[in-house]
């Protein structure tokens, strides 16, 4: 990408200068992933490292959620999203109200959390679990019926898999994996014989139910790195097979993929600007990130 060279060597430099760290998700464009990330991962890799980085500064590359919970993990430390606007359509989908009326409704019920929502939404949560992490999150509990919001279809697939546990849930949808559909997968299995087909668990369970695998975006990587199947299709956002096709260059990624306009929306450009500006720092009313932090915590000490 030679004429980004520039931002990638300017970002590098601000890095060293002001100890920077830049956390990217999976669904991060490769010249971003491949060039200036500190740290790659899912969403539960990205909080664990925000657990433990020792630098003064993190950038997150990815939504504001995920820059929300390195804020919660790091108090003391200042954290920038590049573009406030990155958002994500389930932390859109519930407010803290709704979650106490939940409570109201459900007396005694405790509440899982995807990470994937506002701070204020965590604080009124008994755990938070990520798509990595949640089938261990709800059996840890040791209850027969659990609150798992707001992402439906990532409750009912969870669901599928601990039938022994009713899963109450809320109509939070992720705008990119929703679309998909099982003639999707049939059709992608008609022109690409012997293709693995993996799906993100927040894909509707009846695209789930034609994957060969599913599971968080690291889980995915994992598979592809460990059984190197040759032809595959990642059916979730599209940067997650363009940048393991940079890695993995024996491998074939082939469609259905969708594109997350709020990961989309950070560039390398912003992400300069963050660490030369001090731009689009997160903060927390701290009284809410106490009871918020509470709820990430005890989700990274069970998992
Ligand atoms: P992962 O935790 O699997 O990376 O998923 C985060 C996300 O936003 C998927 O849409
Ligand atoms: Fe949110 Fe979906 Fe984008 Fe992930 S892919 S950040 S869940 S809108």
């Amino acid at each position: 990408w030679p004429l980004l060279a520039v931002d990638v060597e300017a970002i590098l430099r601000l890095k060293r200068e002001k100890n920077a760290t830049i956390l990217a998700h999976n669904y991060q464009a490769p010249e971003i992933f491949h060039t200036v990330a500190d740290i790659v991962g899912d969403s539960l890799a990205l909080a664990r490292e925000a657990a433990a980085t020792d630098a003064d500064i993190i950038v997150m590359a990815g939504v504001h959620f995920m820059a929300e919970t390195s804020k919660l993990l790091n108090p003391d430390k200042r954290v920038f999203i590049p573009d406030s606007r990155a958002g994500c359509s389930l932390a859109e989908s519930i407010t803290a109200a709704d979650v106490r009326e939940l409570r109201r409704r459900h007396p005694g019920v405790p509440v899982i959390t995807y990470v994937n929502t506002s701070a204020a939404v965590k604080a009124e949560s008994d755990i938070c679990c990520t798509s990595g992490n949640a089938l261990k999150i709800v059996r840890s509990l040791g209850v027969d019926r659990v609150i798992m919001l707001p992402d439906e279809f990532l409750a009912r697939n969870i669901a599928a898999q601990a039938p022994e546990i009713e899963v109450i849930t809320w109509a939070g949808h992720c705008e990119v994996h929703e679309l998909f559909t099982p003639d999707d997968i049939r059709a992608v299995r008609e022109s690409y014989p012997g293709v693995t087909v993996m799906t993100h668990p927040e894909c509707p369970p009846e695209v789930v139910a034609e994957a060969d695998f599913s599971g968080s975006t690291a889980m995915m990587a994992d598979f592809v790195a460990y059984k190197r199947p040759q032809r595959v299709a990642l059916v979730t956002e599209c940067s997650m097979g363009d940048n393991l096709a940079q890695q993995f260059r024996d491998v074939e990624f082939v469609k259905p993929c969708n594109l997350c306009p709020h990961m989309k929306r950070i560039t390398l450009g912003n992400i300069r600007a963050a660490l030369e500006e001090e731009q689009h720092e997160v903060h927390i009313d701290p009284l809410l990130a106490d009871r918020a932090r509470a709820a990430v915590e005890r989700m990274l000490a069970v998992a």
